[in-house]
């Protein structure tokens, strides 16, 4: 019983780890040019600054329906919680499109980081005819990297 406790364990103590988010800010040290330039000229870097703005104006419940969007991983394994919780994370950072960095970040391999990109990343936040329109390409010229 305690050996297929710790064979389980091992199986999936690396996909505990893969999902988990870690933050933009955590990025900077070893990418400090993308972080730069996507904190100085991306909103996506901002966002929880919208609807902080509508704060007052909505009730908490509707508040939480902003978080899929706003926040970095809400909803999922590892991401936003809340402000007092998860801080870090209330930006949409670098992971809403490259993919939860921790275990990229502890090993530095490019391999468990996401790379490529479809339209299907940005589709859940982004109308798919805004998407198609842009392209990626405003977000990159626009100084995101
Ligand atoms: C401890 C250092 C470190 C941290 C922290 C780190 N990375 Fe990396 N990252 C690397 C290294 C090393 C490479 C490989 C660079 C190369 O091959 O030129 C890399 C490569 C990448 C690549 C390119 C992958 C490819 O296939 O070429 C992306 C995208 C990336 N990192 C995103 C991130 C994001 C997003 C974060 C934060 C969630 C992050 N990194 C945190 C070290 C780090
Ligand atoms: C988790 C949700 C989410 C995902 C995924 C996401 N975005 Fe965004 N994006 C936002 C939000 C929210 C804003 C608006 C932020 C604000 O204005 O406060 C935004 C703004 C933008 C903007 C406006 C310009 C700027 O200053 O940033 C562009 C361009 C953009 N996103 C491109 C993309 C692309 C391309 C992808 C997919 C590769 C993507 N986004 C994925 C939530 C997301
Ligand atoms: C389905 C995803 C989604 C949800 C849910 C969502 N937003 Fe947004 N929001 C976006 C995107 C994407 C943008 C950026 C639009 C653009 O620039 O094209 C945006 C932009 C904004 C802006 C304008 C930002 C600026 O910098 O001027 C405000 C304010 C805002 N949202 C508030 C809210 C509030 C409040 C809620 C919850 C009641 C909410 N949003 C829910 C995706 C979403
Ligand atoms: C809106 C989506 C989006 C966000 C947010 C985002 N990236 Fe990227 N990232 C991309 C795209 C698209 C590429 C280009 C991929 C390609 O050319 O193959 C890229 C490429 C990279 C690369 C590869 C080297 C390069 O510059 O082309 C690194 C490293 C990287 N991003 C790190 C980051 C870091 C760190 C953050 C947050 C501070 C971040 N990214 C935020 C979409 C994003």
């Amino acid at each position: 019983m305690k050996v297929l406790f710790i064979i389980l364990l091992t199986l999936f103590y690396p996909l505990t780890l893969s999902a988990q988010y870690i933050g933009s800010e955590a990025c900077k040290v070893c990418h400090a040019k993308q972080y730069e330039n996507f904190t100085k000229y991306s909103r996506m870097s901002r966002s929880f600054e919208a609807i902080e703005k509508m704060k007052n104006k909505i009730t908490p419940e509707e508040l939480k329906t902003c978080y899929q969007c706003h926040t970095t991983g809400y909803g999922k394994r590892g991401g936003f919680v809340s402000l007092e919780k998860t801080p870090h994370l209330k930006n949409t950072g670098c992971e809403v499109c490259h993919g939860p960095g921790k275990r990229h970040a502890e090993t530095r391999n490019p391999k468990f980081i996401r790379r490529k990109f479809t339209l299907q990343i940005c589709e859940p936040c982004h109308t798919e005819e805004r998407v198609r329109a842009f392209r990626f390409k405003p977000l990159l010229y626009g100084g995101a990297h």
